[in-house]
């Protein structure tokens, strides 16, 4: 496993549409690994290719509810909305308001292509949608109703 470093706003490889994995080979697992360490380091609660350059739809989410290695997600269906505090890993020493769906439901492959659908409410839910917005190309700061430089008093 290695340490990767993250690449920040403004690099063009956040803001690309990230390709489909097809290959669930040794390749993969190394990327895996690497980006497990790398969020772990950087204290997240997840970390999407994009960040450390690679251009592929994988993600990993480190919760409360458990470790997730989230290759080729998709949200099934989404219920509620939550309006809170967000930063990223890609965007240091800035946070911002998103409101967000308050339940999502995804389908997702493991590390060997096998299916499996998940469903998380509050950080889970948001930790999703942000993680794979950055798929897409997307950042939170794009969605921000507003922006700060320092972390906001939780209500
Ligand atoms: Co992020």
């Amino acid at each position: 496993m290695a340490y990767r470093y993250v690449v920040q706003i403004g690099d063009e490889r956040l803001r690309k549409n990230c390709e489909e994995v097809k290959k669930f080979d040794k390749e993969l697992w190394s990327l895996l690994d690497d980006m497990k360490e790398t969020v772990r380091k950087e204290n997240g609660a997840g970390l999407a290719a994009p960040q450390i350059g690679i251009n592929k739809r994988v993600v990993v989410i480190d919760l409360e509810e458990g470790y997730f290695e989230m290759i080729n997600p998709k949200i099934l269906s989404v219920k509620g909305e939550q309006t809170g505090t967000e930063g990223c890993l890609s965007v240091k020493g800035k946070y911002g308001i998103v409101t967000r769906p308050l339940k999502v439901k995804s389908e997702y492959r493991d590390r060997n292509g096998k299916k499996h659908t998940v469903t998380g409410t509050e950080l889970f839910a948001r930790c999703m949608c942000h993680e794979f917005d950055h798929l897409d190309g997307v950042l939170y700061v794009d969605r921000a109703s507003e922006m700060y430089d320092e972390k906001p008093d939780e209500e």
